[in-house]
């Protein structure tokens, strides 16, 4: 029989270091047994990965951004991520809507309001909105992650704000997790690599899922 489908987001200000965790995931899906599809946004499709390039890289007004993300997102949804949930895979996302809410919404400080309008017409599939089952938010003070961030590589538009953009993100992430506690596991960032896999290993080990 096909198991369900299970549709996990990953999220955390630039250099909260969930990349390497959301791989080692991959495996561990993929060891016992499940066919497991890794993607991440904005992008997951070459139409979406175009307009992610647009959206790091060259500069526009708040609206036009928020409409490429989610323009980004309804093609991945509809191309990646719902034919692989109907197909019972596993579907890990570096990142989804709430980036959108923590960086649009308090980064920016773009309306929210409008931000909710969108998610719901992008993610409305079969009469439900497709939201993802588990959020792992990497909380990382914005200041440790700054130093990470110092001289890694040439950093693109998000990457190049300042300190004060990122507390407003992780205040945003931090709301989100307020407006939904069940949704979301917080895994404290601020640790060696192998302490934070430790957590977020128990998270899916506490779900029954690893
Ligand atoms: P990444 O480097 O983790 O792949 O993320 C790309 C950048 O895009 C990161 O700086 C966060 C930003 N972003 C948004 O601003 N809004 C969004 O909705 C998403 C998904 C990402």
């Amino acid at each position: 029989m096909t198991p369900p489908g299970l549709f996990i987001s990953f999220e955390g200000i630039d250099g909260a270091g969930k990349s390497t965790h959301v791989g080692r995931l991959a495996e561990c899906f993929a060891q016992a047994g499940r066919t497991v599809t890794l993607t991440r946004e904005p992008g997951g499709t070459p139409l979406a990965e175009q307009l992610r390039s647009l959206v790091l890289n060259a500069p526009m007004d708040p609206l036009t951004e928020a409409l490429l993300i989610f323009a980004a997102r309804r093609d991945h949804l509809l191309q990646v991520i719902c034919p692989a949930l109907a197909r019972g895979e596993v579907v890990l996302c570096d990142r989804f809507t709430d980036a959108t809410f923590a960086y649009q919404g308090a980064g920016r400080g773009f309306d929210v309001a409008v931000l909710a309008q969108l998610e719901r017409w992008v993610q409305h599939f079969d009469a439900s909105l497709v939201q993802p089952a588990l959020t792992v938010w990497f909380d990382l003070p914005p200041a440790v992650a700054a130093q990470r961030l110092a001289g890694a590589r040439v950093p693109d538009k998000f990457e190049a704000q300042p300190q004060a953009f990122f507390e407003r993100v992780a205040a945003g992430y931090a709301q989100r997790l307020q407006g939904e506690p069940a949704r979301f596991a917080r895994i404290d960032a601020n640790q060696p690599p192998e302490a934070v896999w430790q957590q977020v290993h128990a998270v899916f080990a506490s779900k029954g899922w690893l």
